[in-house]
């Protein structure tokens, strides 16, 4: 098929690249001209495993192609739009004018030139309602394009994994049958390797749809608020959180998945879809359905607190003037992404607490010396621990999650590691001679 993908940020650029991987003929829009430049040229404009690969090969075999000039996205049998939906500058709610631009930009090129209606296909997380809007704004231009939602679960650092092979697809369909129908044969025709590899597909209606995608998020981070709750009550009580996660996990109703406490969830998706999500909610009137997402928020917000209470406590009291070394700065391992990162954040008000914060990490360094002169980042983590007063792991990256203790020992002032993430092992590096602080987890005979 003929494909658009409006947007080339984290989803476009993967969808893109998968799309065409699997034989459709893509060509990427975005008015970034740099980014546009660099997946033009095979380089993907962010950290993603496989994703070069992919847009090597496509852009090799011209399957691929990548436009600020919307007047290329003409022909296509469908148009992908997703662009970013961020959260509203000093509002809870997501700001979707370039959702609404990427219809007007659709409205004045698409023709698929033999007469039948192009499908576009909505993927940006949107405020439930979003999709009806644009159908009534097709409508009222006198436009027959048909209007799908069909929203995307990739995961940063699996994205390409979880495009090509999908837990699950959606379908939010309009409630003409015929136009329903005509958008819904376009899809199977689109997703034809992923049908047949028996991924289970929902169809349902717009609003369904749109609402699909929030609560899967809602619920990710209600579950990871839910085990640091609890991981509270293990720092209250001696307990341990990563063994209570681990026998409620056995019972598959609840599962062992996303029971990781420690510094919280953050990322360009998750917080600012609970807090559009609890926005939309007020704004229809039944806002008391999402108040437990404030304190699923709020959970989340106290962790950051509580590990810099952690590092004050480690170095007695004031944090002024030590040396506080922070491996990992990214909101999660495999990816560049700064956004709303909790151990930015961590390390931002270390730093503002007086201390001198030298951080490291496997794939923001470059863009931290870039952007952040005031933090000192390091090349290794050695240089990072050197002379350190306390050293937080706060991103769970492979090379952290395997350093050897025994080894960073010598290079320290003050042997005290926390582990933001309870990643490490607290025997191993108790044995080694650290105070070892975890998040509702502590070294104990059991
Ligand atoms: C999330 C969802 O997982 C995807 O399904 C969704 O498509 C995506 O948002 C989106 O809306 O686009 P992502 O933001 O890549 O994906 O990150 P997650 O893997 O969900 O992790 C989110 C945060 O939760 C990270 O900071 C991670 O460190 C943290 N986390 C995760 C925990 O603190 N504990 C856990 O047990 C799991």
């Amino acid at each position: 098929m003929r494909i658009s993908m409006i947007g080339c940020g984290y989803l476009g650029a993967v969808h893109a690249a998968c799309m065409a991987e699997i034989g459709h003929h893509v060509v990427g829009l975005d008015i970034d001209q740099r980014r546009i430049d660099s997946l033009s040229a095979g380089r993907a404009p962010f950290h993603e495993p496989g994703l070069p690969a992919l847009l090597q090969r496509n852009v090799a075999n011209g399957r691929l192609r990548f436009t600020t000039d919307p007047a290329l996205i003409r022909d296509a049998d469908l148009h992908f739009v997703g662009v970013g939906t961020p959260q509203l500058d000093g509002e809870l709610g997501a700001d979707t004018s370039y959702v609404d631009a990427a219809l007007e930009t659709i409205l004045t090129h698409a023709d698929r030139g033999d007469g039948t209606p192009a499908l576009v296909v909505g993927k940006s997380t949107v405020p439930v309602g979003t999709a009806q809007r644009l159908l009534n704004r097709i409508h009222d231009a006198g436009s027959d394009l048909l209007l799908a939602w069909n929203p995307e679960f990739l995961r940063e650092g699996h994205a390409v994994e979880d495009t090509l092979h999908p837990d699950r697809i959606v379908y939010g369909l309009p409630e003409d049958m015929e136009a329903g129908a005509a958008a819904r044969a376009l899809l199977d025709e689109c997703y034809a390797p992923q049908l047949a590899a028996q991924t289970p597909v929902v169809v349902s209606n717009y609003p369904t749809a749109e609402l699909v995608k929030v609560a899967a998020n809602s619920f990710l981070a209600t579950k990871i608020s839910f085990i640091n709750s609890m991981a509270e009550l293990c720092d209250a009580t001696g307990g341990d959180v990563t063994r209570l996660a681990e026998a409620i996990g056995f019972d598959d109703r609840i599962g062992s998945k996303f029971l990781q406490a420690g510094i919280g969830f953050g990322g360009g998706c998750l917080p600012k879809d609970i807090r559009a999500f609890m926005a939309r909610a007020d704004e229809l009137g039944v806002d008391e359905a999402l108040t437990f997402l404030q304190e699923v928020d709020a959970i989340n917000l106290r962790r950051r607190h509580h590990a810099v209470a952690l590092a004050e406590e480690a170095v007695g009291g004031s944090l002024q003037d030590k040396r506080v070394a922070v491996l990992g700065m990214t909101f999660k391992p495999d990816t560049d992404d700064l956004r709303d990162s909790p151990a930015l954040d961590i390390a931002d008000r270390i730093l503002a607490a007086g201390a001198h914060v030298v951080v490291v990490d496997p794939a923001a360094s470059e863009e931290l010396r870039r952007r952040r002169p005031d933090l000192d980042v390091a090349h290794s983590v050695e240089e990072a621990v050197t002379g350190a007063d306390v050293v937080m792991v706060l991103t769970p990256w492979k090379e952290y999650v395997t350093l050897d203790p025994t080894a960073l020992l010598p290079l320290v002032k003050s042997p005290v590691i926390i582990d933001g993430r309870n990643v490490l092992d607290p025997h191993h590096w108790d044995a080694a001679g650290w105070t070892y602080l975890g998040m509702g987890r502590r070294v104990s005979t059991w």
